[in-house]
């Protein structure tokens, strides 16, 4: 059973929304445009992390189908189950990003896509600093927020009660840098999930290189 206490807010939240989530952002052009950008530099077989890999779609699905070997992690145990049901070709594992022990130097790549919005400033910049050292030099990192310059803000997301903690577009590019990333390349869109509560939000999605030997592209 479920210690509610022990739970974090993430779980909580993501438990509630489960497949209903990947319904309202499976419309979005700039994900899967992103997943593009990954799938056109990945070698065949490449290890890739995707952190709070949700229902295992859109991210998990197209790069296992491209014969990728993705690890994802998720905190909430309801999304967990849904992306190891949708994706069988992708692992899943349970866990808190921050706490789960990886291998540095051990991916290819690593998606992050949406998951940083419930934690502090602080845990962002040092997530971004972790995920960084697992990648192997060269290795790619493909990152997707909510670029506003708000902290502990309170709202509702698809009906859930949230905290949102975030930064403007130039903090998070800021953070990414500070971390020992090269951004390649930027899409910034306006995006409305479908669900009867949403509202327009702005997005950002980043694709970057751990800093290594090879040229900007
Ligand atoms: C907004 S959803 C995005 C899901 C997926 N990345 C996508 O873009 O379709 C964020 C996901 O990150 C997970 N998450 C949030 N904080 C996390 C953490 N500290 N460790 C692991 N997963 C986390 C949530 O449970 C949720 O499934």
């Amino acid at each position: 059973m479920v210690d509610e206490n022990r739970r974090s807010p993430a779980a909580a939240v993501f438990d509630a929304l489960g497949s209903d989530y990947e319904k309202a952002f499976a419309s979005s052009e700039a994900h899967r445009a992103s997943l593009a950008w990954l799938r056109k530099r990945l070698p065949p077989g490449s290890r890739v992390l995707d952190v709070g890999s949700g229902t295992g779609r859109p991210t998990a699905a197209t790069l296992a189908a491209a014969g990728h070997r993705v690890l994802g992690v998720d905190v909430s145990p309801v999304m967990v189950e849904i992306a190891s049901r949708q994706v069988p070709d992708a692992e899943f594992r349970c866990g808190d990003i921050r706490e789960l022990p990886l291998e540095e130097g051990s991916f290819d790549a690593i998606c992050l896509y949406f998951a940083l919005l419930q934690m502090s400033r602080a845990e962002q910049s040092d997530l971004l600093r972790r995920l960084t050292r697992l990648l192997r030099p060269d290795g790619l990192l493909a990152l997707a927020t909510v670029p506003l310059d708000v902290e502990g803000f309170h709202g509702v997301f698809m009906g859930q009660d949230v905290r949102i903690t975030s930064f403007d577009a130039q903090g998070v590019t800021g953070m990414v840098r500070d971390a020992g990333l090269t951004v390649l390349s930027e899409n910034s869109v306006m995006f409305t999930p479908t669900h009867p509560d949403a509202r327009p939000e702005p997005q950002l999605f980043l694709h970057c290189r751990r800093e290594g030997t090879a040229q900007a592209t």
